[in-house]
């Protein structure tokens, strides 16, 4: 009975010197709370940017306290994706416990705004080139509407490569045009010119896609998100463009309310010295492809691991799931028996991805196996679930079907080794779909949607392959 009330009048000692210590030290806006919206959320949340409402004055936060509160301790908000400890990212948005701490007393406090005379001034946010001005800047010829409201809108817009064709490239910088509605672009290359005979299917300019390129991937050269710096690749390295070809840019739009034009630029900088090491023109993608993922499965795993024929310096990666996705888990076990973790995502959500830039190339020697881990969430619990009722779900580029893709930005000493990766992971792609255990309307389905994205240099290594095994189909 002691024990018991004891432990009552710890209790209670607490809550009585809850206010009091709040009382204490008076957690106030313009103090304690401004550096940290300024720090952590003013690059989004002001006007004229990506967030729906500003974060900048007392008036604009006071009124929403407990709802930033409520997504700063989930931490969703800031928008950042990637486990601690697993990669060493730029860029990386991640608010401290302290931070959190104050922000939640701050509410709890009764959101007290203090002095103005207490905030740190307005921060400076940058205007025009961040690298400076680009030796070719590669322009939309057209402005892309979205409409008030209604889904997020993946358009690509196809640009030729121009002046910047055949260059060694030391940095792309990409500008939107209307900030507002631009949530994340991904800057591709793509020499087979699949991207504009897309665009050419239909009279608009431009085409429209469920989320992927709609093409096979012949490069990324870099992917932009709101506050995510351009940045130069390191001085010896560089990215190749091909003699000819374009560029098309993926714009990931978001309605903001009111309907919005777009016109956004890509900027090109040349390296200044001729490069010792290229970065491979395609990225280092690889995953399972004979996934199969039955309806209302909770958690349902997938996995494919490959190994790195030559020795590989890993710049970025991003990973790639659809709506399903719940958790996706890159690991890289080298020759020495060292495990890495390369990135982990706990909580994936298909509308913030993301590319990963690593602070220092992660060096894999020859031989060192990768694996990506995905897990999904097929059920109706899944508030993003495209589908009622829940259906099977196979590999596909259509956001109802679904990916489990590592993409890494990697650079390979030779163009003789980067040949050897797209032996390699074309390799790994025939061992899935040769596997005894896969069933043959999952292997037929991964041929059909590896041919209906073009003929990619993967896809001549396969097409005589493909075509045997697209034979007992047409009998
Ligand atoms: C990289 C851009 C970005 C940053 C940085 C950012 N936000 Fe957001 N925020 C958004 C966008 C975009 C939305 C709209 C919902 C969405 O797309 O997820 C949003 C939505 C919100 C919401 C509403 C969420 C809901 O329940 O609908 C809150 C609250 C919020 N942000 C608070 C914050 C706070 C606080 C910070 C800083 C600690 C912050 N955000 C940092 C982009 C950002």
């Amino acid at each position: 009975m002691k024990v018991t009330h004891g432990l009552w009048t710890s209790i209670a000692c607490l809550i009585t010197f809850g206010p009091v210590m709040a009382a204490e030290k008076v957690v106030t806006f313009h103090r304690d709370v401004t550096p940290i919206l300024y720090k952590h959320c003013a690059e989004c949340h002001r006007e004229g940017e990506i967030a729906p409402f500003p974060l900048m004055s007392y008036q604009d936060a006071a009124k929403r306290a407990e709802w930033i509160v409520e997504n700063v301790t989930h931490r969703r908000m800031p928008p950042w994706k990637a486990e601690p400890g697993h990669g060493d990212f730029f860029g990386e948005r991640r608010m401290s416990d302290e931070e959190i701490a104050t922000l939640t007393a701050w509410q709890k406090g009764g959101a007290i705004e203090g002095s103005p005379g207490d905030a740190p001034p307005v921060p400076k946010f940058a205007t025009g080139w961040g690298l400076g001005e680009p030796d070719v800047i590669l322009e939309a010829p057209y402005d892309v509407t979205v409409p008030a409201e209604g889904p997020d809108i993946f358009h690509h817009i196809v640009i030729p490569l121009g002046e910047a064709a055949g260059r060694e490239v030391a940095a792309v910088e990409f500008r939107p045009g209307n900030p507002r509605i631009v949530h994340h672009a991904v800057i591709l290359v793509d020499s087979a010119g699949l991207g504009r005979a897309k665009d050419a299917l239909t009279p608009e300019p431009g085409y429209v896609t469920g989320g992927g390129p709609g093409v096979s991937l012949s490069g990324i050269l870099t992917i932009w998100a709101p506050g995510v710096a351009a940045r130069r690749l390191p001085n010896d390295v560089a990215i190749d463009l091909p003699k000819k070809g374009d560029v098309i840019v993926q714009l990931h739009l978001h309605p903001s309310g009111k309907e919005e034009k777009d016109r956004s630029r890509v900027g090109i900088y040349f390296a200044k010295e001729p490069a010792k090491r290229h970065i491979m023109s395609r990225p280092f993608i690889f995953g399972p492809v004979t996934l199969d993922i039955p309806a209302n499965e909770k958690a349902h795993q997938v996995e494919a691991s490959v190994k790195t024929p030559v020795d590989l310096w890993m710049t970025a990666i991003l990973p790639h799931m659809h709506y399903l996705g719940k958790e996706i888990r890159v690991t890289a076990k080298l020759p020495s028996g060292e495990e890495r973790s390369m990135i982990w995502i706990r909580d994936w959500d298909f509308n913030w991805q993301d590319q990963y830039v690593y602070r220092e190339p992660v060096h894999l020697p020859a031989g060192t196996e990768v694996k990506v881990v995905g897990i999904y969430d097929n059920s109706s619990d899944n508030p993003a679930q495209p589908r009622t009722p829940p259906a099977r779900v196979l590999f596909g580029e259509e956001t109802n079907e679904e990916m489990c893709l590592a993409i890494f930005q990697a650079i390979a000493e030779t163009p003789e080794d980067s040949d050897k990766v797209r032996r390699a992971l074309a390799g790994n792609i025939l061992k899935q779909i040769r596997d005894p255990n896969v069933s043959k309307d999952v292997v037929d389905n991964v041929v059909v949607r590896l041919r209906e994205l073009g003929r990619s240099e993967l896809q001549s290594e396969l097409r005589s392959r493909i075509s045997t095994l697209l034979e007992p189909k047409k009998q």
